[in-house]
């Protein structure tokens, strides 16, 4: 396993602040099933502060009895009609979106390290529609990926500085990557707070809507959902589990939105989609240890905001494009480029100088006349079985790309630590 991954956990802080309202959800928030209006001990909307809260609370009993191992018993927090107390319901988090501070609801579930156990993690997720944070990392969450579907509200990142009390403004594109430490649960964190951005019409410093999806270490035994891609989530971390199938070419209708994404160590076979060439905002893609394969696609050299590309571990092959070795210098941001433990077989000029910089890894291919490769008769069984995608095209036709952007790379930029990016901080062991 990669390095990084056996990294002590590092304590994270995670603020959610919301900007605005920018769109009016037109889905209300589901009914409960089957009140019993008798019960008189029943809660009432007037039981809570808002009817959003109020809906939140069926749901998230609904949700705990679908539990089947709970070894911190955090569940038995989840009682009462207080959902936004620090000191009950552990793991929820409530926000009101600017200007509204009568509809409070809940914004974020961070169950990181409970070791809760449900299969119906989905339906929880579906029926919180104002949820912008999902992170339950290390848990038994088996099934499917949930989706993110709600954008009702406009958040913003800000992430607690460990130096100093400041916060800092994750920005969407790659000033996020300045985000060192995500808040690990309620207990971790008595400092969440929700900070109101006073003007919401002019978000500072260009933020947009960031979710953030994170759901490292868990069983997730499904193929990735085909509508992955409508989430659009800004952080989505799904390393280590056992998920199947092709990387959806929907992940292209994230290009707004996605500036990291971890798709490391699970089970995902069939070609590497053209449509992740799409991604031109997206500082990170790591979708290393996994079955894919094909050759890169040509559209991967439209990766102008990538830092960290990672497609080490899989079975790929072909020649690594020359265009997309050129993203190290002034056309993009690339500061690593892992293609270790793949098949490829030739490199162009442009990637030879970054294997001699460091910053591209070609180890255990079949490229002749490079140490460190593969056995020929190895890369020969591989060559020889019959390659069914795509061959890589010669011309591609990057979307258009937004200049606010793609300004020029710092000059002389370095690698940023991995703690760095909220996707690798967000791993645990
Ligand atoms: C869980 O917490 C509840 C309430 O604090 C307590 O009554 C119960 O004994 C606890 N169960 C376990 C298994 O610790
Ligand atoms: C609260 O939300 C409801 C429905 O989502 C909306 O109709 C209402 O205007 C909101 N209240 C405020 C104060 O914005
Ligand atoms: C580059 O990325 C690979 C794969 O994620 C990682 O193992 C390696 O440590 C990284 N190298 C640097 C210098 O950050």
């Amino acid at each position: 396993m990669a390095n990084h991954l056996k990294r002590p956990l590092v304590q994270q802080l995670f603020l959610l602040t919301f900007v605005a309202a920018i769109v009016a959800v037109s889905a209300e928030p589901q009914l409960p099933y089957k009140i019993q209006q008798h019960s008189s001990s029943y809660p009432q909307p007037r039981d809570f502060p808002s009817e959003q809260l109020y809906h939140a609370y069926f749901a998230i009993q609904r949700f705990k009895n679908t539990i089947t191992s709970d070894p911190k018993n955090v569940t038995s927090t989840w009682t009462g009609h207080d959902i936004c107390a620090t000191t009950s319901y552990l793991g929820f988090h409530c926000g009101a979106p600017h200007g509204q501070a009568s509809n409070l609801t809940v914004t974020s579930v961070i169950f990181d390290g409970f070791g809760l156990c449900s299969p119906m993690q989905q339906d929880l997720v579906d029926e919180l529609p104002d949820l912008a944070v999902f992170q339950a990392s290390s848990n038994n969450f088996g099934g499917e990926v949930p989706i993110l579907t709600g954008l009702s509200y406009l958040y913003m990142l800000d992430v607690h500085n460990k130096q100093g009390d400041q916060f800092e403004e994750a920005k969407s594109g790659t000033a996020a990557t300045h985000l060192s430490q995500l808040c690990v649960g309620k207990n971790f964190c008595p400092g969440i707070r929700l900070r109101p951005i006073l003007d919401p019409k002019h978000p500072a410093h260009g933020a947009t809507s960031a979710k953030a999806l994170l759901l490292n270490n868990n069983q997730l035994s499904a193929p990735l959902p085909a509508n992955l891609g409508f989430s659009k989530v800004s952080y989505l971390a799904l390393a280590n589990n056992k998920l199947t199938g092709p990387i959806p070419p929907s992940v292209a209708h994230m290009q707004d939105s996605l500036v990291e994404m971890l798709l490391l160590n699970n089970q995902l076979s069939d070609c590497l989609p053209h449509e992740l060439g799409m991604l031109t905002k997206t500082a990170v893609i790591d979708a290393g240890m996994n079955q894919l394969t094909g050759p890169i696609p040509s559209s991967f050299s439209c990766l102008s905001s990538v830092e960290q590309l990672n497609l080490g571990g899989n079975r790929l092959y072909g020649q690594v494009p020359d265009a997309l070795c050129k993203l190290a210098g002034p056309a993009g941001r690339l500061t690593n480029l892992t293609l270790s433990g793949n098949y490829f077989t030739s490199v162009g000029p442009a990637c030879s100088a970054l294997i001699k910089d460091g910053v591209l890894d070609v180890k255990h291919n079949c490229i002749p006349g490079f140490a460190n490769q593969r056995g020929p008769a190895e890369c020969a069984s591989f060559l020889s079985q019959p390659k069914t995608c795509p061959a890589a095209s010669a011309r591609v036709a990057c979307p258009a790309a937004d200049a606010k952007m793609n300004v020029a790379a710092p000059e002389g930029r370095v690698a940023k630590d991995y703690s760095s990016y909220v996707v690798y901080a967000t791993l645990h062991e």
